[in-house]
């Protein structure tokens, strides 16, 4: 199944992933007032095997745009945070109800849904303490806040996130389902690409390239969960699957279809991959994590 672009980008991942886990480690260590149980059901989330592909994509954008990846930690860790809370929070019972998460139990069959839902809380604060305490410069780490601010917020994952919900059990139509699609999930790839660009003080261009990568990347990668959701085994996953159309839930391949809805991923990857031509020799990693989302099994 994997093609050798989709290879290249797991070894890249496999070599630059222990950096953000050992990132992660150091942004939760104990601390003074911070209590055990919800340390431990933030690390059970956070410190567990997801794939780290927002992060990455922070380090890949920076580096692609001139910067050494070290600058951008904090903010791969910190979108890393903020995913990791709406995972968390997506699981709830109150929400998609899911028992399994990260090959694990999810954060509340493990802890309880009070304190998955205060490791969620304390994982959303924690990301604008990192990135207003260690981005620099200090107009770098003010732009990062904002923007990462508005991709997680009332217009963007949480407004995607609220339109899922109420659009479980209706037939809406594509339009709707894309926009859903391009907030719950897009908006958080989008910002990853471009505080990777802000970090590095990239040209404005550069930062629409990346952009315009991560937005068609972010719904490929959203129509590639839908099918997984179907085709998808649960090892391979750590998640639950057949869970969408228990749920009526508004899917592309429940709209459109199985095939239609691989070959608009296909189509997408391809729209990506276009965007980022200008970076030349320096985008091949972003290409190659483009193969990879639309050949994943994970
Ligand atoms: C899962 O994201 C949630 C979606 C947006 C579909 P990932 O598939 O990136 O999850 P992890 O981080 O690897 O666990
Ligand atoms: C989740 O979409 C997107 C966010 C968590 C913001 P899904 O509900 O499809 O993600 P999975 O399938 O549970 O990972
Ligand atoms: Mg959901
Ligand atoms: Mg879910
Ligand atoms: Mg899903």
């Amino acid at each position: 199944m994997s093609s050798p672009a989709a290879a290249t980008f797991v070894e890249y991942a496999d070599s630059a992933r222990p950096a953000v886990d050992r990132a992660l480690e150091d942004y939760t260590a104990a601390a003074a007032g911070f209590p055990d149980g919800l340390r431990d059901a933030i690390r059970h989330s956070l410190i567990a095997p997801g794939k780290r592909l927002r992060p990455l994509m922070v380090l890949m954008a920076a580096e692609a745009c001139g910067s050494p990846p070290e600058a951008a930690m904090p903010a791969a860790c910190a979108v890393e945070m903020i995913h990791t809370y709406s995972l968390i929070h997506d699981d709830l019972p109150a929400m998609d109800d899911d028992d399994m998460r990260r090959g694990r139990p999810s954060c509340h069959a493990k802890f309880g849904e009070a304190t998955a839902i205060l490791a969620g809380d304390a994982l959303l604060a924690q990301a604008f303490e990192v990135l207003g305490r260690d981005i620099q410069p200090a107009d770098a780490a003010a732009r990062c806040c904002a923007e990462l601010g508005r991709a997680a917020g009332r217009a963007a994952l949480v407004g995607g996130q609220h339109d899922d919900l109420h659009a479980e059990g209706s037939d809406g139509d594509v339009e709707q389902l894309e926009a859903i699609h391009a907030r719950k999930t897009g908006a958080l790839f989008r910002v990853s690409l471009r505080m990777g660009g802000i970090v590095a003080q990239a040209e404005a261009a550069q930062i629409a390239a990346l952009d315009r990568y991560g937005q068609k990347l972010g719904l490929a990668f959203q129509v590639i969960d839908d099918l997984l959701d179907l085709h998808g085994d649960e090892q391979t996953l750590g998640k639950r699957t057949n869970k969408d159309s228990e749920r009526g839930k508004l899917t592309y391949p429940a709209l459109l279809g199985v095939e239609p809805s691989r070959r608009k991923a296909g189509e997408l990857i391809a729209e990506a991959i276009d965007s980022v031509r200008i970076f030349e020799s320096d985008a091949s990693r972003l290409e190659a994590l483009a193969v990879f989302v639309l050949e994943r099994n994970r």
